[in-house]
């Protein structure tokens, strides 16, 4: 993300400078003024019932990865309604009373979220999550757009883990997991929402697809200035080299070239795929080529062999040649470079 912002500095152009904290009304610290009218703009309150006073290691971490998401989520929202109200270029069809209003209810709510898990994490005497600065790779409404949909998929991908860990831990923990299904009903509203002015229908499957929280870590770290922040590696997870999709595939069977972000031996890895709630699929890559620190590679997308949803599928590669997983833990553990984030229309 560096090396784009010096050829546009050698080009003579200003590089957007990173998004950073607090926002102009305190957030992430708020004053009972401020929250309240975080309140209003977001059609509602925290939970006002007992939170929890101790929690698991597990749970500690699952709140963690929730609200440093969420504020990786408010700070996107903030920059994507500012590019629009200051008329940035290219967020022209963003101009919209309807549009503007929603966006601004959603930075709210995203800032209730943030306040949600950190509020539990503070209760029980735990780190709470502080924000980092960002920069994000989009520079149009449309794919700004497209953008926070597919990040959303991700994130309901894997919500319903963090719903798993409460229910697991138990104790006052259990109180969570219809807490953080609200979270996630109120994803999903936003994301048929994104889906629409993209001409997707507007709910793109039956059962959409799972994750893993290492996958979600991943994914914001992308978005992260190296090195801006003050303790996301209390959350005690490491991303992946990325792995990304060289092109967009289709519903159908096609051989797909991938980049990843590293040496992949070839005959010695494995693409695995996950979509919707079905086992994993594994196919063997080929054509392996590495330079500049770089691999691409091609692989079979089987999108036709029926374990495939439309929407988001992610990829991940893992060592040694004809591995199979009967779960996405059991992929998240044995990856090497990964998610990369596909999305079928
Ligand atoms: C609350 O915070 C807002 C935003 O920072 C500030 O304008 C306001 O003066 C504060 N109110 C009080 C009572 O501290
Ligand atoms: C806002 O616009 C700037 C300048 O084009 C761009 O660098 C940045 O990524 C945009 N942010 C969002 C969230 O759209
Ligand atoms: C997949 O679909 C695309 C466009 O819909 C088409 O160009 C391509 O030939 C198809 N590939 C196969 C293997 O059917
Ligand atoms: C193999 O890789 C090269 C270079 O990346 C590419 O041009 C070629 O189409 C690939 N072949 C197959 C069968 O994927
Ligand atoms: C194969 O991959 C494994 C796991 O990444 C690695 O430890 C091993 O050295 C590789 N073997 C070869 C022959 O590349
Ligand atoms: C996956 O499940 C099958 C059937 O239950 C089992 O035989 C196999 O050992 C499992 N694989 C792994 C990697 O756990």
């Amino acid at each position: 993300m560096r090396s784009p912002s010096l050829l546009l500095a050698a080009a003579g152009l200003a590089a957007a400078a990173p998004f950073s904290y607090p926002l102009p009304n305190g957030f992430p610290s708020l004053n009972a003024t401020a929250l309240q009218q975080v309140y209003k703009l977001a059609g509602g309150t925290l939970p006002n019932g007992a939170l929890p006073s101790s929690l698991k290691p597990s749970g500690v971490q699952t709140l963690q990865l929730i609200a440093a998401n969420e504020l990786f989520e408010v700070a996107y929202f903030t920059e994507l309604l500012q590019n629009i109200t200051t008329k940035v270029e290219g967020y022209e069809e963003g101009r919209d009373r309807y549009i503007i209003d929603t966006l601004k209810a959603v930075i709210a709510q995203e800032e209730v979220h943030v306040l949600s898990a950190n509020g539990v994490l503070a209760n029980a005497k735990q780190t709470t999550i502080q924000p980092c600065k960002y920069d994000f790779p989009v520079t149009t409404f449309r794919s700004a757009i497209a953008l926070v949909q597919t990040f959303t998929d991700v994130v309901l991908g894997v919500l319903p883990l963090a719903q798993s860990v409460f229910a697991a831990d138990g104790g006052d923990e259990a109180a969570l997991v219809p807490i953080v299904g609200s979270i996630i009903d109120q994803e999903g509203e936003q994301n048929g929402y994104y889906r629409s002015p993209q001409r997707k229908v507007a709910s793109a499957a039956p059962l959409l697809t799972g994750g893993a929280p290492q996958f979600a870590y991943s994914a914001i770290s992308q978005f992260i200035v190296p090195g801006s922040c003050p303790n996301i590696q209390a959350i005690g997870l490491n991303a992946f080299p990325a792995l990304s999709v060289q092109c967009k595939p289709k519903a159908n069977d096609s051989m797909v070239t991938f980049s990843a972000d590293g040496v992949v031996g070839a005959g010695n890895a494995t693409l695995v795929y996950i979509s919707g709630q079905n086992l994993p699929v594994s196919v063997p890559i080929s054509n392996a080529t590495t330079a500049g620190g770089k691999t691409t590679f091609s692989a079979l997308f089987p999108f036709s062999s029926g374990a495939f949803n439309r929407g988001l599928t992610i990829g991940a590669v893992v060592g040694e040649a004809g591995q199979k997983f009967n779960n996405t833990a059991e992929v998240a553990a044995a990856t090497l470079f990964g998610p990369a984030l596909i999305e079928v229309d």
